[in-house]
This record gives C-alpha cells, structure tokens and sequence, in this order.
C-alpha cells in the first residue's frame, strides 16, 4: 500500500505519549565516530479530546531527540508546554484560535486574534538552550538535556513588535559563525490626519481623506536578527514586502538576506473572524512573485520580478560572480487551486504528503539573478521533492550537493530521500513501499572536509510496522540505503526540521 490520498494512514495518529528510553533495537552498525544530538520538532498530537487537529499549522509542536553517545541511541520527547497546549489539554478541546481553525464562539470570538502559538516547525541550538520555533510569534525555551520547557523568549529583549516573532527558518552563514533569522512584523502605517485637513476644504479634502484610507490597511515587514555563536541576538534591519504575502524561510549569502514573496496572500478579511486565515488565503494569479534581496549591511532593497511560483523552503544562496544564485523546489501549479491542495494535503485526514496533482511536481530549481535583475531559471532534478537540505559548512557559498524528501509517492512507490550531485545532475534515491521519511540532515564526518563526507540522518515511519526509527545513511551512497536503522517500539507523526549537533544530550 502506497501512503496517498485514497488511503488514510496510521502516520497521523498521536504519539503513544512522552518517552525517555534506550534504543534497544538497532539494525545494521551506527557509525562509532557519529556522536552528538538529531533534535526534530513536528506535530505529536492530531486529536485534542475528540477534536481532530486540521491542519499541520495547528498541530502542538513536539520535539523529539535522537542521542547518540557512540555505544548506542537514546531517543526523548516532550511536548512544547505553549500556553495553546497546557489550555486545550485541561479542557480536552481546542480553544484558541488557530491559522487553520477557528475558536469556538462564532466571528466575534475570533476577530482581531491572531493563531495560537504551537511551537512545532523547527529547533534550534542557542548557546545552552533549544529553541522551538514557531513562524507566528516568540520562540520557545527548552532545555537541551531534558526537553522541558522554560517559557516564551524575547532572545534578550531583541525580539519587538505587537507579535515578536522569530521565524521557523534560521540560517546559518559559516564564515561569520552567526545564524540569520527573521520575523513576520505585521503594521499598520501611520496616517498623517493633520495633512489631511491642513489648508484643504470640500472635494480637496474629501480626496485627501480617501487617499489616506486607502492607506490605512495592514502591511508586512520581515524584522532581520543575527545570532553569534554565544547566543547573543541583534537586530539588523526591516525588510518591508511588497504585499501581505507569507514568507516561510530566507536564503543567505555573503551580501544578501533573500526572501521570495509569492502571489499567495493573506486575505485581511481574516481578521474579521468570519474565515480562519487559512480559508482566507487568496491567489493573486495575475501577480508575479518577487525576490527581495535585502543587503546585511543595510542598504537598499533590490526587488526583482519573475514569473509565478510558490514555494516553502530554500535549499541555498551564494554569490557568482556579479550574479546571485538561489535554489529552491520551486512549486508553479497549473493552477491556483493545487497550491491549496499542495499544502492542505498535509494532514491528519488526508494521509498523502505534498501530492497535488501529478502535473503540478515541485522542481528542484536553481535561479540565476544578473546585477541587472534578469532572472534565469534552471531544473535541477526530475522528480519531485522538499524539505531541501545541505552540507550547513557551504551555506552561503556554492554547495556541490543537495539531500531532500522525495515527494511522488505514486512514482516511486514511497516517500523516500535523495541526495543530487550539481556537478552532474545526478542522483541517488532511496524510497521504501509503505514508508515516509522526513527531511535528511547531514552531518559531517569528524575532521572530514569533503563536502558529502559524513553522514545523511533522517527518521522513517514504517506503515506496515506501525513504527519509526532513527536511520543513518552514508552520504555518499544514498541509494545504497540505510546502514544502521534504530527502531523504536512506537511511531512518531511527521516532523518538519531538525538540527544536529555534536553536543551529547545528557
Ligand atoms: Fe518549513
């Protein structure tokens, strides 16, 4: 049985609850020299009491570690404690207003409120902490031994606005030793009433006014941060977009913070409470989408146009010459309707992952932006994937290899992982009937500087097995498969990202 639309799967029920255990069965041999800590965030629990959760943005936010000491694996879990979880848990059902779901209590309930912080896209590792992160609002603070959670972070009091947030997509730039963040600052602009009136009587006045409200409506800007490797976090600049679009992830290069704005918008009507703000989404079809690419040291923004796409996550950026280069899976949907279908079918319901329409394949893609703003796009594979990751040592610089999810479970008969070599356009693939694994991560080998020297981590929930497990890959030779599998005796629902360190979790 293949994982797909026609056949919900065992993926999406709850985790059997929060474990610290030792692995006990292991396949294959784990590499002695791979020794740190495999962190994932993901959604754990897909029904509150007997509401069942509707979408990927509202799950809780779980987080999940994989310890690897180099005798063997220990895997723990906890639940973010966001004020959404311990207030649903106590009530056995939803009670905040979610991005794809509505508080109980009709419009009124729900208008001028903003989603439910579920701290469940990503982790990341700040100086002696664990942040979970969530796109919409402030981090989470956890513990990096024993998962539990500190509280709510302003990272230092840096993190400002009416919501504060720090995205799920940090990224790392190896030269500075820093990680690059930004966060989503909704505003309204100031309306200057007293041009308005000043000198100004009847129709003149009249359209002064219109002109103002007209700018009265709510717009975006992105909030950029740095963080060194003592986890102290400054604020860098504010990027405003043009349009109040959804930006999920940011590239990086040398000169460049870089954000794609797609045609895909948030609906202001939302705000109203009478649609959750997923309902409310709306695509521009006649709009192109943008690249923004905001210089780190402040200047300008240079906006440059190109055809339409959507897309979630970015693989890299770097600088060739007088060119950027941007690579992506780049989602262009025959029609509008299938970027909906393309993210809603992540869900508990509806067991296939990231398939829309045959047809509507997301491409590796690799963009080339000319100092004149001419855009050239090339593919990088031919089949379709996310969650695109690489050797973190060539963020920002050209990387020769990229490691993703393989997303066509009905061509490949799973949902597997690949490693692409640029050099030839070749790749490597591993899927699995009746499997899904998540986004790979890679991990250097210890004193190794080749780029695919080291290993490919991912985890792999089983469908006939009702389990996951932790699997090594050698870098090299994905499609060779697993060489060492670290079975758990239950499963765990898909997770979204990760982050490896070689810190040993106690
Ligand atoms: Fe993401």
């Amino acid at each position: 049985m293949v994982l797909n639309a026609a056949a919900p799967s065992r993926y999406w029920t709850d985790i059997a609850g929060e474990f610290d255990l030792p692995v006990d069965e292991i396949t294959g041999s784990l590499p002695a020299n791979l020794v740190g800590t495999l962190y994932r965030n993901g959604s754990g629990r897909w029904n509150i009491g007997s509401t069942m959760v509707k979408s990927v943005f509202d799950a809780d936010g779980m987080v999940s570690a994989f310890v690897l000491d180099g005798r063997g694996v220990r895997f723990r879990n906890k639940f973010v404690r966001t004020k959404h979880y311990l207030r649903s848990t106590e009530a056995g059902q939803p009670l905040d207003r979610g991005f794809s779901s509505q508080r109980p209590g009709g419009p009124l309930a729900n208008a001028l409120r903003l989603p439910a912080n579920t701290a469940n896209t990503n982790v990341m590792v700040n100086a002696d902490r664990l942040l979970a992160l969530w796109e919409g609002g402030r981090p989470h603070e956890l513990g990096l031994d024993t998962l539990e959670t500190y509280g709510l972070s302003s990272l230092g009091g840096v993190l400002k606005g009416p919501v504060g947030a720090y995205s799920a997509h940090y990224t790392h730039d190896p030269i500075a030793d820093t990680k690059v963040n930004f966060g989503f600052d909704p505003y309204i602009p100031r309306l200057d009433l007293r041009w308005a009136l000043r000198d100004a009587r009847g129709a003149e006045r009249r359209r002064r006014l219109r002109e103002l409200l007209a700018e009265a409506v709510p717009r975006v800007r992105l909030r950029v941060y740095e963080t060194d490797a003592r986890g102290v976090t400054r604020y860098v600049r504010s990027v405003p977009l043009p349009g109040l679009a959804i930006v999920h992830d940011m590239a990086l290069t040398q000169r460049y913070a870089i954000f794609v704005v797609s045609p895909m918008r948030i609906n202001p009507w939302a705000l109203t409470g009478y649609a959750s703000f997923w309902d409310s989404m709306q695509f521009e079809k006649d709009l192109p989408s943008y690249f923004v690419l905001a210089p780190r040291n402040g200047g300008p923004v240079r906006i440059v146009e190109t055809d339409a796409f959507f897309h979630w996550h970015f693989t890299n950026a770097y600088e060739d010459g007088g060119d950027v280069v941007v690579e992506l899976p780049r989602f262009a949907p025959h029609t509008w309707s299938g970027v909906k279908n393309y993210t809603a079918h992540v869900r508990s319901d509806i067991a296939q992952i990231g398939g829309a329409e045959p047809a509507d394949a997301v491409v590796l893609t690799r963009f080339r932006i000319t100092a004149a703003g001419r855009v050239t796009r090339e593919p990088l594979a031919d089949f379709g994937c996310e969650f695109p990751q690489i050797d973190q040592r060539r963020s920002t610089v050209r990387h020769d290899f990229s490691y993703v999810a393989v997303q066509e479970p009905d061509r490949f008969g799973g949902q597997g992982i690949a490693r692409v070599d640029h050099r030839t356009g070749a790749a490597q693939m591993y899927c699995q009937e009746d499997n899904v694994l998540v986004e790979p991560t890679f991990v250097a080998r210890p004193g190794g500087t080749a780029e695919d020297d080291g290993w490919v981590l991912t985890v792999g929930y089983d469908e006939i097995r009702h389990r996951s497990r932790l699997m090594v890959f050698d870098a090299a030779h994905i499609d060779e498969g697993p060489t060492a599998e670290a079975w758990l005796p239950f499963h765990i629902p898909m997770s979204y990202h990760g982050t490896f360190t070689t810190r040993v979790a106690r």
